[in-house]
């Protein structure tokens, strides 16, 4: 029997940095993000013998996952088995539909699908009988794996609050492109990230500025205020990246090629007072989001750019 999931990414307009449990990922802070949904990763899992495995998936992009990346997806399979009740080995398989070069984080779309699959596994086993387990459950799940994937099982948007995230009602759909400014590894992974703010002075009352910045956010993109919503999401990115800048040791992603692309993104806003909005992750890479009204703005400034694009 083989099963096969899949899941989306997302991309934090309201940052998750910072735990308030290191151990099970609880977030210092509220966040918010928008699904990517054509940015995703592909799981199946079929019965094996000797011990739990993974392997890439053939017919995607080829993956490779370091020693401690692969110990940790093993252990989140391992986790999963123990609450859904699976017994017996499997040979995990799984891949992205995106470049894992490209410097864009899969551990969100990773983990919620390997949570999906594992959970499917279960039902299709009958380990789980009669527990009828929802989405927020497995969100929560998923969590303990990697924290940002607890947002991913919700569309378009997920706020995460508490043990696992929830679908937010925004009425808003938007375009997404990511402009590949560096396709290299990152040095600092966000593990690392979420630890090391802590010695920035910058993380005293950093969950009450992501918690107010949340609340004015869900509204101003409720409303339709896009530039009230602009705002803080530029506030918010730079906000992040400013605690890592102020860590000890300081760490950054921002350069000279990100610096160009967001300041190009932003000159919309300056010469038209209309524009997208703007964020990065823990990386270099930059994240736009158009309202489907803009879709001439979109091509216009992704035009000549290397950008992975949600349209045409
Ligand atoms: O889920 P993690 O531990 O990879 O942390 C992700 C943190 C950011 O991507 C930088 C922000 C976020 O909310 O996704």
């Amino acid at each position: 029997m083989k099963i096969e999931a899949s899941a989306p990414s997302n991309i934090a307009l309201i940052k998750y940095m910072g735990k308030s449990s290191a151990t099970s990922n609880l977030p210092a802070n509220p966040s918010l993000s928008y699904t990517l949904e054509n940015l995703r990763t592909f799981v199946t899992i079929e019965p094996t013998t000797g011990e739990d495995c993974w392997e890439s998936l053939h017919g995607f992009q080829p993956m490779e996952l370091s020693e401690i990346g692969l110990k940790k997806f093993l252990e989140h399979f391992a986790r999963l088995k123990v609450e859904f009740g699976v017994h017996g080995f499997h040979k995990i398989r799984s891949a992205n539909n995106f470049p894992s070069d490209c410097g864009l984080a899969s551990s969100a779309s990773s983990y919620a699908a390997l949570t999906k699959a594992t959970w499917e596994l279960a039902v299709k086993t009958s380990a789980v009988a009669a527990r009828d387990e929802n989405a927020h459950d497995l969100s929560a799940l998923s969590r303990a794996g990697s924290g940002s994937s607890c947002r991913s099982f919700f569309s378009p948007w997920s706020i995460w609050r508490g043990p696992g995230a929830d679908k937010v009602d925004l009425n808003l759909r938007l375009l997404h492109a990511v402009v590949v400014v560096e396709d290299q590894k990152k040095t600092v992974s966000s593990s690392q990230a979420h630890q090391r703010i802590q010695s920035s002075l910058l993380f005293t009352q950093r969950p009450e500025r992501a918690a107010l910045r949340l609340e004015e956010l869900l509204p101003a993109l409720r409303d339709g205020h896009w530039e009230s919503a602009f705002e803080i999401c530029w506030n918010e990115f730079f906000d992040m990246h400013a605690m890592f800048e102020t860590s000890r040791p300081s760490f950054g992603y921002i350069g000279h090629e990100t610096l160009n692309v967001i300041h190009r993104m932003r000159k919309e806003w300056e010469e038209r007072e209309d524009g997208p909005l703007i964020t990065l992750d823990a990386g270099p890479n930059v994240h736009v989001l158009y309202r489907e009204d803009q879709i001439d703005l979109a091509e216009r400034q992704m035009h000549g750019l290397k950008a992975i694009k949600s349209w045409g």
